[in-house]
């Protein structure tokens, strides 16, 4: 497929390889609408990402950091206007506005079409248009689905190549006439001839535009994280979800990680947190040393696909092949797993630039260097972050690496088949309310404690931080249709399992955040989570004890391993109370929650929630 098809000035300049029509119509079509100067067919070779990044290090986006110290890593900061996933402006555009539901954003499928088409017309004029072929999910595997992404940024291009399966193998998986979705993103900031470019280039106005019937996504105005990396949450969770639900599997905000006991028993996890809640620290977690035998490896940290095997049991892959993961907090104590993945081949942003070019982050080391660069091209010294409160690195400031760097990767974290679960945990933010753990007594009871969930936001997305807000299922910004319809989604697929000759995952809820009379954690977590995870096993092993409470039921004091830990029964008393009053206004946030979601909420969500209260009156 050599023909010199042209669209708009720029050659098309199809690759032999490519043997797909309709992909190479798809191409011509979007290039006559954005006028790009060129069009560049991504291969996912190292040559071709080198030559890229020298390409920014050259154009002033990215800095090279010193090989002595991060080889071959690079540093990108970002326009300051930016930084984090835009909620309001994200966008479901399904034919009406209940299939959005009242979570997400709405607008008429024709009319963000006509905007669309206006946005984009010539707003790739004086940049390449990159196709990013990728697959998420190991290449050909049942579980795995393709995606094309058109977009005028060489920084995609590169992020891609780490976070998905990204080059030319995916066009012998697509071959002529296999089905991809395709993804198209635009900074927005098109050059007149002459015009210099700047280092990130983006607009103001800024649109995420998910079609859920048409399985397209149009992203316009940002070049950062998961507005412009359109396989991750885009279509791995937004338009994935969707597809999920047609054909009966799941997507979502997960990460999975593989647990094996002394004895060499080992269980699989899925585990669903807000963003910026620490799944990466979980999915690396480094077991005490007093659980000596005990292995935890990743296989995923941000995302979970999970189909029905024909055992009748869920298997889940991680459809990213990187972490794109929050930086400030990170550290040999909170992450070592993680801090080994980034010693080199690393793409840092907004992070903060040391004097002998390396990276730096708040909570990196205890002691700030004394001098740095900010992420904003500043000079910083502690003294001034004293006096200003300015940060070195932006709290939502990240790192892009690649699955394989990691250390504790699960060796079957490749597998096309997946990996069978044995449990789902969720997990939110809260300083108060909710305690460290407790296991749902059956799948309503987890699938209500997940669609309940709250927690505090955070820096991954743009608005207030801090404010509780119900999250359910950690997918509040994620779920590409009705809430409601994704809770009676669940229901369905338990009820599924249970007609099967399978057992039923185990549903927990977790709660690391708690905080004491000063505002300060009382968990210790990380390594210490093991502690949690570690009773969650001997739960599915029928081989701990717990006691039930007004949601569920929590392990005793006696029930967790406390072996190489000071952690006091009164501590654990603090953290795993409940507390009635509390409790009566949280459900109050229940109630509002289902009143916003009346529609299509299943009966037997109604149903736990008034048992809940019962038991409260009682
Ligand atoms: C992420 C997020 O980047 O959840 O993973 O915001
Ligand atoms: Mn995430």
């Amino acid at each position: 497929m050599n023909q010199p098809v042209m669209a708009g000035v720029a050659a098309l300049n199809v690759p032999a390889y490519v043997k797909q029509q309709k992909l190479v119509s798809w191409v011509a079509e979007i290039a006559a609408l954005t006028k790009p100067s060129s069009i560049y067919w991504c291969d996912g070779s190292q040559e071709e990402y080198d030559r890229l990044c020298a390409l920014m290090v050259a154009g002033g986006t990215m800095k090279t950091l010193n090989p002595a110290k991060r080889p071959n890593s690079y540093l990108a900061c970002s326009d300051p206007s930016d930084v984090a996933r835009v909620e309001d402006r994200t966008f479901i555009c399904s034919a009406t506005r209940e299939e959005a539901g009242p979570t997400n954003n709405w607008t008429d499928p024709q009319e963000m079409r006509a905007t669309m088409s206006g946005l984009f017309d010539g707003c790739m004029q004086g940049r390449t248009l990159y196709v990013v072929p990728f697959s998420m999910g190991p290449l050909g595997s049942p579980i795995a689905h393709i995606g094309v992404e058109l977009s005028d940024s060489p920084y995609v291009a590169v992020n891609m190549r780490i976070m998905t399966r990204m080059g030319r193998a995916v066009y012998d998986v697509l071959g002529s006439d296999g089905q991809f979705v395709p993804c198209v993103h635009s900074v927005g900031a098109p050059l007149a001839a002459g015009q210099k470019d700047v280092a990130w280039p983006c607009n103001p106005t800024k649109y995420i535009v998910h079609y859920p019937e048409t399985r397209e996504i149009w992203s316009f105005g940002s070049g950062y994280g998961g507005n412009a990396l359109l396989g991750k949450k885009c279509f791995a969770l937004r338009i994935a979800s969707n597809m999920g639900r047609e054909e009966g599997w799941l997507a979502e905000h997960m990460l999975i990680l593989g647990v094996e006991s002394p004895a060499g028993k080992k269980h699989y996890v899925a585990a669903a947190f807000p963003s910026a809640c620490g799944k990466t620290n979980f999915a690396m977690l480094v077991p005490p040393k007093s659980f000596s035998g005990w292995k935890v490896t990743t296989i995923g940290d941000d995302i979970a696909w999970i189909k029905p095997g024909a055992d009748g049991r869920l298997y889940a892959i991680n459809p990213e092949a990187g972490y794109f993961g929050v930086a400030p907090g990170t550290n040999t104590q909170t992450n070592p797993n993680c801090m080994a993945s980034m010693q080199s081949d690393t793409i840092f942003t907004n992070v903060a630039l040391t004097d002998d070019g390396d990276v730096w982050w708040e909570g990196m080391t205890a002691a700030a260097p004394d001098h740095l660069i900010d992420w904003q091209g500043k000079d910083w010294t502690p003294a001034i972050a004293k006096e200003t409160g300015r940060k070195a690195a932006h709290p939502n400031s990240r790192f892009t690496v690649a699955a394989l760097q990691n250390p504790v990767i699960d060796p079957a974290w490749d597998d096309p088949a997946g990996v069978p679960l044995s449990a789902f945990i969720f997990g939110g933010r809260r300083s108060t309310t909710v305690p460290l753990v407790t296991e749902a007594r059956n799948w309503v009871e987890g699938v209500y404690m997940a669609a309940t969930m709250g927690s505090e936001t955070t820096a991954a997305a743009t608005g207030q931080m801090g404010i509780v807000r119900r999250d359910p299922f950690a997918m509040l910004p994620f779920i590409g249709y009705n809430m409601s319809d994704y809770f009676q989604h669940w229901l369905q697929i338990g009820k599924k399992i249970a007609a099967s000759p399978a057992e039923l995952p185990k549903i927990f809820c977790v709660n690391w955040f708690r905080t004491d009379e000063n505002g300060k954690f009382v968990w210790p977590g990380f390594s210490d989570n093991m502690r949690v995870l570690k009773w969650m096993i001997d739960r599915i092993e029928n081989n701990a004890g717990g006691v039930e409470n007004l949601f569920g039921t929590t392990p005793r004091y006696a029930d967790l391993m406390w072996e190489g830990s000071d952690f006091s029964q009164q501590q654990f008393d603090t953290i795993t109370s409940i507390d009635k009053a509390a409790w009566s206004e949280e459900v109050k946030l229940h109630t509002e929650l289902f009143e916003k979601l009346q529609h299509h909420l299943p009966a037997e969500l109604m149903s736990a929630k008034a048992q809940l209260e019962k038991r409260l009156a009682a």
